[in-house]
């Protein structure tokens, strides 16, 4: 089983997002699942053009030279593909937008009904790979990733890609504070780990599992003086 995994947090690997990332893909693994994970940060992407070279003139082939032409064929191969972002302004963040944008050459130009729908249907051999999205964001309540969900359903239903489910973590930004203050918090990475290793393995993630990984952290009311008083220090020291 073949599993392409995307990080489009400019903190790559020292990111938030990577803190429940790399324990689900590290699941994966452990399940026997084929795992290649690359950073928009060290991609190059330019954003789609909208020239639809890809659909007339060149079928399937983008006129831009780049980063995709070796990401494209293994989105095709992928039986799992892993977004993973963080929230930026109730979205994904724009490198995974220029990402997802630049897939439309593996969609063909033409209309078709699917399930009732208007959609494109997809070149070469139609596979319905499985989609997660792996996200975390500043702020406190689980509704924050609301329009990342409704756009992941979206995006799955317009790829003819089965959602397979989300691991979201709310005040994404206590886990590292929390850590170095010796709290324990290791539940939520196990549990990260114990989901990638469900969904090759048993082809789903449990609910149970994944509520665990978006688990309260601290009181709402904490989190805001907590962040508040750091920020306030931060903001003293540089007029020191
Ligand atoms: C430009 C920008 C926009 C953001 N927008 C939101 C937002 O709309 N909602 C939210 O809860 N957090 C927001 N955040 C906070 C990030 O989601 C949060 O810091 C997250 O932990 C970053 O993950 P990373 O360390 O993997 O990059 C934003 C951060 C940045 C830099």
């Amino acid at each position: 089983m073949k599993v392409l995994a995307i990080n489009s947090s400019p903190k790559m690997a020292k990111g938030n997002t990577a803190m429940i990332l790399i324990p689900f893909l590290e699941g994966m693994r452990e399940a026997g699942a084929e795992v290649e994970l690359f950073y928009t940060s060290k991609l190059n992407i330019k954003p789609c053009t909208g020239e639809i070279n890809c659909w007339i003139k060149t079928p399937g082939e983008c006129y831009q030279k780049d980063d995709m032409q070796m990401l494209l064929p293994k989105i095709h191969e992928a039986d799992i593909m892993v977004f993973a972002t963080p929230v930026y302004v109730d979205g994904v963040t724009g490198p995974m937008k220029n990402l997802i944008d630049r897939m439309v050459p593996l969609a063909k130009p033409f209309f078709e009904l699917r399930n009732g729908h208007c959609r494109h249907p997809l070149r070469g051999e139609v596979k319905s790979n499985k989609v997660v999205l792996v996200s975390n964001c500043g702020f406190w309540e689980m509704d924050n990733f609301e329009p990342l969900l409704v756009y992941m359903k979206a995006y799955c239903k317009n790829a003819s890609s089965e959602f397979s489910g989300a691991l979201l973590r709310p005040h994404g930004e206590a886990m590292g504070p929390m850590i170095e203050m010796g709290e324990h918090i290791d539940d939520i990475f196990k549990a990260a780990k114990e989901a990638g290793y469900q969904l090759v393995k048993e082809g789903k993630m449990s609910i149970d599992t994944l509520k665990i990984v978006g688990r309260e952290l601290l009181p709402l009311e904490m989190y805001i003086q907590i962040t508040n008083q750091s920020l306030r220090e931060a903001l003293n020291a540089l007029k020191k």
